[in-house]
């Protein structure tokens, strides 16, 4: 058994298309995560992340390279792999004719948990995740934002090992996301580790120890937020609006974007005041905040994470 809870070697899939020529939804991914880590697959829609937690989770078998999940490959030994994880599938959906109640009860019972930890569990997620208020009514009833948060209950109740969530927070409002949030983090403390995609950048920076870039089926930088925001060049950003040529006029000051109506300057804070005044000469309006992961994630990509 290696000493990684997940570790893939040059994983390709090509889909192949009818009429159509072939999809190459991953185009090599190395990655690994490592117990009790929480990592996050960040990427734009279609990037290929979907593609690797379903191969990941046994739910779908690579073109070429490896994966293993706790020392076992996901592909030729799927039956080895599949007590370790649990999984919530993009789009899933609790049974409509169960509650959440059951749902989450049923679940674990179907992984072999006994009647008293089942329920125990069950009393805890339904707690945790806010669920109480309509624990007993059929799933088909509650709004879809409810239904996610029963999926991702159903999930963490199981305490498994590894667990694979696809977009978690989908569809949920601030304070369900934050209970995700804090659950997902419950969890790892315990031991379990968390492999997850978003393509929400607060979510990536707030749950993920470490984040795995990913355009186009390609790993494009890994590191933890705080190591991909500096990769930026500073720790500021200002942004200009209300002339011509500025792109020009603040290139001394670091890398500069400009995306047709605002430039983004990317600065130290030793050169902010001298920036300042520069705007404030050329009367061009000036706001200032802190470098996120987005520009991080616009450097890195080139393109920024909602754009289709
Ligand atoms: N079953 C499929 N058949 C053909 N192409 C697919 C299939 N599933 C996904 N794709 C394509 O593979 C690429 C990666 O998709 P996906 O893994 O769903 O990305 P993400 O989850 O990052 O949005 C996309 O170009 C998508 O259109
Ligand atoms: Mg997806």
């Amino acid at each position: 058994m290696t000493g990684e809870a997940l570790r893939s070697d040059a994983l390709r899939k090509v889909y192949a298309t009818r009429g159509a020529p072939p999809v190459e939804a991953l185009a090599g991914v190395s990655m690994e995560v490592r117990p009790g880590e929480r990592v996050a697959l960040l990427g734009r829609n279609g990037a290929g992340k979907t593609t690797f937690l379903r191969i990941a989770s046994t739910l779908l078998r690579p073109t070429s390279g490896t994966i293993e999940v706790f020392g076992h490959d996901a592909a030729r030994a799927p039956d080895k792999v599949r007590p370790y994880i649990a999984v919530v599938p993009q789009e899933g959906k609790p049974f409509f004719h169960l509650t959440p109640r059951e749902q989450i009860y049923t679940y674990l019972r179907a992984r072999g948990l006994g009647r008293e930890t089942a329920k125990a569990r069950t009393e805890e997620a339904l707690g945790r995740m806010g669920l109480l208020d309509f624990a007993d009514r059929l799933a088909i009833t509650l709004s879809g934002g409810q239904r996610q948060r029963t999926m991702v209950a159903t999930v963490v109740a199981t305490q498994a090992p590894l667990l694979f969530l696809d977009e978690p927070t989908i569809g949920m409002d601030p304070f369900a996301r934050r209970a995700v949030w804090e659950s997902f983090r419950t969890l790892t403390t315990r031991g379990s580790t968390i492999l997850l995609t978003t393509h929400y950048l607060d979510e990536a920076e707030a749950l993920s120890h470490r984040l795995y870039i990913i355009e186009s089926g390609r790993v494009l930088r890994s590191g933890t937020a705080e190591e991909l925001k500096r990769s930026v060049g500073g720790t500021l950003k200002v942004t200009l609006s209300g002339g011509n040529g500025l792109a020009e006029s603040f290139r001394s000051f670091g890398s500069v974007m400009d995306d047709g109506e605002q430039v983004t300057v990317i600065v130290n804070p030793e050169r902010l005041s001298e920036l300042m005044d520069l705007a404030l000469r050329s009367r061009v309006s000036a706001t200032v905040g802190p470098v996120t992961l987005e520009e991080a994630f616009l450097r890195v990509v080139g393109r920024s994470i909602n754009e289709d």
